[in-house]
Formats: C-alpha cells, sequence, structure tokens
C-alpha cells in the first residue's frame, strides 16, 4: 500500500495503474477510520482491482471552527487498518492540494432543494462543502466505482444528484449501516460520549425500529412527534427526526405515495452530535 500526498504523484499512480488495465474504486474519507469505513473498503477491494481511500479533513464542509480543530486526525492509525484490509492507495493531501489558488474548484450545481430539511439548515453551507470536495476528489482520481455509506443519507442522495446532474462517469454505490451489537452506528465521534452515556444511546436505533414497525398504522406526524419525545428524554436532546422521500428528502405524509421511505435524525447526546437513519419502505 502507498501513501501519496500529492494530486500529481497520485495522478501518475492511477495513470499507471489504467494503463494496466485495472479498475477504481474510491472511498473519500475524513480519517479517524473504523469498521463502518472499513465495510466500504471491503465492498471496494471484492469489486474492482485497485482501491483508492483519501484521508482528508475538508474544511469547507464545517461551519464551526471549533469542530475542524477538533476533528481526530491520526493518519499512523488509519494507514494500518486501511493496510489490512486491501487498500491498494491512501490519498492524503493537505488543503493547498486540493484548493490551489490557481483552480476554481466551486461546483456550478444547484441543491437547495436538497437541502432545506435534516442536515441542510442545522449545517449551513455543509452540503456545498462536501460537493465541492467530492468534486474535487473524483476529478484527480477519475475512479470508476465510488463507494459511500448510508450512514450519511442526505449526503449520499445529494453526490449522487451531482453525478447524474453533471453527468459524470463514477457509477456510486452505497453501502449498508455498520452499527455495534446494541444498535448505535458506527461514528468517529462515538469515542467523545461519556461513559455513562454510551449504554443509553440505544434508544436511537430503538427509536427508529419504533418508528419503522409502525408505518402505515400511524401518522408519519405522530410518528416524528413520538420519536422526537422519546429522544428527549436526558441526556439526549434531539435536532430533528423526520421522515422523507429517500430521493426528494422532503417530509412524507402518505407513505402510499412514495416508493422510498426514510426516517432520519440528529441527536446531541451531551456534548456529542449523532445521526442516524433508517430505510422504513424501499430500497437504495
Ligand atoms: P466520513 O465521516 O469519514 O465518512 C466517510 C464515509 O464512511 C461516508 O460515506 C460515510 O457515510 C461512511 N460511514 C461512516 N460511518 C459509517 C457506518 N457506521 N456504516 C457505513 N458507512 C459509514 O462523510 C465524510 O467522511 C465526508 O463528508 C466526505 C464524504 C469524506 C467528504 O469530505
Amino acid at each position: 500500500m502507498k501513501i501519496l500526498k500529492s494530486v500529481s504523484g497520485i495522478r501518475k499512480a492511477l495513470a499507471e495503474e489504467i494503463k494496466a488495465g485495472k479498475t477504481i474504486g474510491f472511498i473519500p474519507t475524513m480519517g479517524a477510520l473504523h469498521m463502518g469505513h472499513m465495510s466500504l473498503i471491503q465492498k471496494s477491494v471484492k469489486e474492482n482491482d485497485i482501491t483508492v481511500t483519501s484521508v482528508f479533513v475538508n474544511p469547507t464542509q464545517f461551519n464551526q471552527k471549533e469542530d475542524l480543530d477538533k476533528y481526530p486526525r491520526n493518519l499512523k492509525a488509519d494507514a494500518k487498518l486501511l493496510k489490512q484490509f486491501g487498500c491498494d492507495y491512501i490519498f492524503a493531501p493537505g488543503v493547498a492540494q486540493i484548493y490551489p489558488k490557481k483552480i476554481d474548484t466551486t461546483v456550478k450545481l444547484d441543491i437547495d432543494h436538497l437541502t432545506q430539511s435534516m442536515e441542510g439548515p442545522n449545517r449551513p453551507g455543509h452540503f456545498v462543502g462536501v460537493v465541492q470536495v467530492v468534486k474535487r476528489l473524483l476529478d484527480i482520481l477519475e475512479p470508476n466505482k465510488l463507494y459511500m455509506g448510508q450512514k450519511d443519507f442526505q449526503q449520499f442522495s445529494i453526490i449522487d444528484y451531482m453525478l447524474k446532474k453533471l453527468k459524470m462517469k463514477t457509477k456510486l454505490r452505497v453501502c449498508p449501516i455498520i452499527r455495534e451489537e446494541d444498535g448505535l452506528a458506527m461514528s468517529s465521534r462515538n469515542v467523545r460520549l461519556a461513559k455513562k452515556h454510551r449504554p443509553l444511546c440505544t434508544v436511537i436505533y430503538k427509536t427508529l425500529i419504533f418508528t419503522k414497525e409502525n408505518l402505515g398504522k400511524k401518522t408519519t406526524k405522530y410518528l416524528e412527534k413520538k420519536a422526537m419525545e422519546r429522544l428527549a428524554e436526558r441526556p439526549f436532546n434531539p435536532e430533528y427526526f423526520e421522515i422523507v422521500d429517500g430521493k426528494t428528502m422532503e417530509k412524507i405524509k402518505n407513505p402510499d405515495n412514495h416508493k422510498l421511505i426514510v426516517a432520519c435524525t440528529a441527536v446531541w447526546a451531551g456534548k456529542v452530535r449523532l445521526i442516524d437513519n433508517m430505510i422504513l419502505k424501499g430500497k437504495v
């Protein structure tokens, strides 16, 4: 496995691979890797000749400088894990490589309609930053396949929209949410949870299951309200719990009118913000 930090270095290496007829799978990450990330690596290793993982904490998607500064960085540990799971290249650029002054990396794509709900209003500018970095990485690496997690439902939906709208050739593969044994979705933030809060976090998964079991039996308005109440018990504080159409990200009323329905939530557990979701109907 090679670790490359420059755009020219990774492009040169991948050009050789492509010349040799190899297919390329790509997993964008911000590091602090765990088994959720590894599930994407495993899928890419299975489906491609070469797997490339980027480790880049993208400043343009953070709306709070403190959050950006606090983001865990440990390339050595990440590299060890990636090597173990069969990754071939790590692309670990600095900010100047991704956002050089000479290149306009902004993406001309209107995503306003997909950012009116859930993470959108709560993290202004976040998805514009995500689109910018993923587009830039795809332009650099030109992979055949791109692997993203269902864990960030709105994120992959927006990237899916971008790929289609900009007629990009990379194919998106979405991978299921990997959970801890008690149902808590794996996340780089989980290590920051207070010890006494950790066992209580299973309430998020339980609430999603309850919602799934009751879709069609109770109104979505009732289910959202019930979930918000349940997730408001100490030490939790819910930001949102929304039942939406999985393509448009708009809240739904009648489940019969939608092919893909997903419940998405963001909950504060003390000082840690957790997000999770569950598909209630259909498939991604
Ligand atoms: P990051 O949070 O590091 O996540 C990288 C990828 O891993 C995302 O596609 C995310 O959905 C997936 N992932 C995280 N936890 C997962 C879990 N428990 N199960 C399955 N997949 C999981 O998301 C980002 O980075 C950034 O926004 C990025 C796309 C890299 C752009 O900067």
